[in-house]
C-alpha cells in the first residue's frame, strides 16, 4: 500500500502557490526516479507504470541505457546548433534514417519541439502547398493546445472554452462504435460518417474545393481511445485524394509501435501525406517531428522555422532510440501483438464479470477501457474511473483517464509479462471494488 507522507503532501502545497493550474490527477504523485517498469516517488514508494508517462515512454520509464548514454555524451559536446539557420550532421542522419520508417516516397522532415507545433507546421505546410485554407478535423479528436492545432481539438470543451475564435476549422463525427450517433439503418458503421463528410460538410458548409487537409488520429487519444473501422479510414483516404485534400495522420500519441507497428494508420492499410509525430520519438527529451511526402516539394525559405528545431541532445535520444527500434523491430512487433493480446483477453474477462465495464477496445498496447454507471444505460461512469484510478495509485499502479470515462492501458511495450501481468491484477481488484461499491 503506498504511503502519503509530509515530504509529498509539502511539494503539493508549494505546487499551488507557484505553479500555474495545469490538468493534473486527483491522485498524489510526485515522481522522483524509475527505469523500466517501475517509478519511486520522492517518498520511495513503487509503482508498474501503465501510463508510458503520457504515452512518452514507450521503452521504459527514463528511457533505455543506450538512449541516455547517447544523451549524456552529446551534452559534453555541442547542445543547440541553430539547425533552422545553420546545418548538423547529426539531424541530417538521423532524418535518412528516420524516413525509412515511413512509405516510400516520404522525404521531408521538418524538426520542433512537440506534438501541438508539429500539427502547427503540418496545417502551415498543408495550407501553402495546397493554396486552400480550411482544415477539417473531427470531434473527440486532440491536436495539441496552441491556438492552430487547438482549433482542431475538438475533445472537452473545458480546453477550447475563452479561446476561440478558430479560424477555418470544420469538424465531422468520428466513428465512435461504442457511442454511434447513427442508427446503420442506411449504412454500415464507418460510412454513415463518411457519408456526413459528403453530403452535409461538402455540400452544405465548405466547398471540398477549399479544403487543405483532413487531420485524423489514427486512433484517438486523449478523446477516448476509440478505434476506428477500416472501412471509414480507406474511405477517408479515397474521398481526400478525389479533391485533392492533403491526409494528415497525427501519430503524436498512437505511434512508434504503441499498436504493434511504427505507424498506426498502417494498420488500416492506406498513407497519409503528411505525418506529425512527438511524444515518444525523443524517450523522454522534448521533440516533434513533421514529414511530408517529396512529391509535395519544399516550402519557401523563412516561411516557417523555430529556434530549437533540430536541437542536439532532442536529437541524439531520438536518433539512439531509433537505433534501438530498428535492429530490434521484429522483437518489438511480436511483443507487443502477445502482450497487447493478453492484456485484450484479461480486460474482456473483466468486462464479462464487471457491471461497470462498458467497452474494451484497442490495437496492439494502445488499450482503452470504458467505464459506465451499468451495461444498459451505458451512462459514463466518471465517479466510477475516478475511484479505480486512486484505488489502483494507493495499490502502486499508475494509470491514466481518457475521453469522458475511460481508462488508458499503455504500459510501457517492453513491460514484461510479470509486471504487465501484476498491474492487470491491481487493476481488476480496483474494478472490483468501484463495482461492489455502486451495488451498495
Ligand atoms: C494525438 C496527439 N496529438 C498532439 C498532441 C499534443 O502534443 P504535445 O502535448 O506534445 O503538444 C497530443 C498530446 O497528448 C496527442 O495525443
Amino acid at each position: 500500500m503506498i504511503k502519503i507522507d509530509r515530504k509529498i503532501t509539502d511539494i503539493i502545497k508549494r505546487d499551488r502557490k507557484v505553479i500555474m493550474t495545469t490538468t493534473r490527477e486527483s491522485y498524489p504523485f510526485v515522481p522522483d526516479h524509475g527505469d523500466g517498469d517501475f517509478i519511486y516517488d520522492i517518498s520511495g514508494n513503487k509503482f508498474i507504470d501503465f501510463s508510458s508517462f503520457i504515452s512518452v515512454y514507450n521503452f521504459g520509464v527514463n528511457a533505455n541505457k543506450e538512449v541516455r548514454e547517447a544523451i549524456k555524451k552529446q551534452v559534453d559536446k555541442l547542445m543547440h546548433p541553430a539547425f533552422t539557420d545553420y546545418y548538423g550532421e547529426l539531424p541530417v542522419k538521423f532524418a535518412e534514417k528516420l524516413v525509412k520508417m515511413f512509405p516510400s516516397g516520404f522525404g521531408k522532415v521538418f524538426f520542433s519541439n512537440s506534438g501541438t507545433e508539429a500539427n502547427e507546421a503540418a496545417m502551415k505546410f498543408a495550407r501553402i502547398f495546397t493554396k486552400r485554407t480550411y482544415i477539417l478535423a473531427f470531434y473527440n479528436s486532440f491536436h495539441g493546445r496552441t491556438l492552430g492545432s487547438l482549433g482542431m481539438t475538438a475533445s472537452k470543451v473545458v480546453q477550447r472554452e475563452y479561446f476561440g475564435p478558430f479560424a477555418n476549422i470544420v469538424h465531422a463525427p468520428f466513428p465512435y462504435p461504442y457511442r454511434c450517433p447513427f442508427d446503420h439503418e442506411q449504412f454500415e458503421c464507418g460510412m454513415d460518417y463518411i457519408n456526413f463528410i459528403e453530403n452535409y460538410i461538402f455540400r452544405k458548409e465548405v466547398s471540398p474545393e477549399e479544403i487543405a487537409a483532413v487531420f485524423i488520429e489514427p486512433v484517438q487519444g486523449e478523446g477516448g481511445y476509440i478505434v476506428p473501422p477500416k472501412k471509414f479510414i480507406t474511405e477517408l483516404r479515397k474521398i481526400t485524394s478525389e479533391h485533392g485534400i492533403l491526409l494528415i495522420d497525427d501519430e503524436v500519441q498512437a505511434g512508434n509501435f504503441r499498436t504493434g507497428k511504427f505507424l498506426a494508420l498502417d494498420n488500416f492499410g492506406v498513407s497519409a501525406d503528411i505525418y506529425t509525430m512527438a511524444k515518444s520519438v525523443g524517450a523522454g527529451i522534448p521533440i516533434g517531428l513533421t514529414v511530408s511526402r517529396n512529391s509535395l516539394g519544399s516550402i519557401p525559405a523563412g516561411a516557417h522555422a523555430n529556434t530549437f528545431g533540430g536541437n542536439l541532445v532532442a536529437v541524439s535520444a531520438a536518433n539512439a532510440l531509433l537505433d534501438y527500434v530498428t535492429r530490434n523491430k521484429t522483437r518489438i512487433e511480436r511483443g507487443v501483438k502477445a502482450k497487447g493480446a493478453y492484456a485484450m483477453k484479461r480486460l474482456n474477462e473483466m468486462k464479462d464479470k464487471y457491471e461497470i465495464i462498458g467497452d474494451v477496445r484497442g490495437i496492439g498496447l494502445m488499450i482503452g477501457v470504458e467505464i459506465v454507471k451499468d451495461k444498459k444505460s451505458k451512462a459514463p461512469g466518471i465517479k466510477e474511473r475516478e475511484k479505480i484510478l486512486n484505488d489502483s495509485f494507493y495499490n502502486g499502479l499508475v494509470l491514466l483517464p481518457a475521453g469522458e470515462s475511460s481508462i488508458r492501458i499503455i504500459p510501457p511495450l517492453t513491460v514484461a509479462d510479470e509486471n504487465l501481468r501484476k498491474g492487470l491484477d491491481i487493476f481488476e481488484n480496483a474494478v472490483k471494488k468501484a463495482n461492489s461499491d455502486k451495488a451498495v
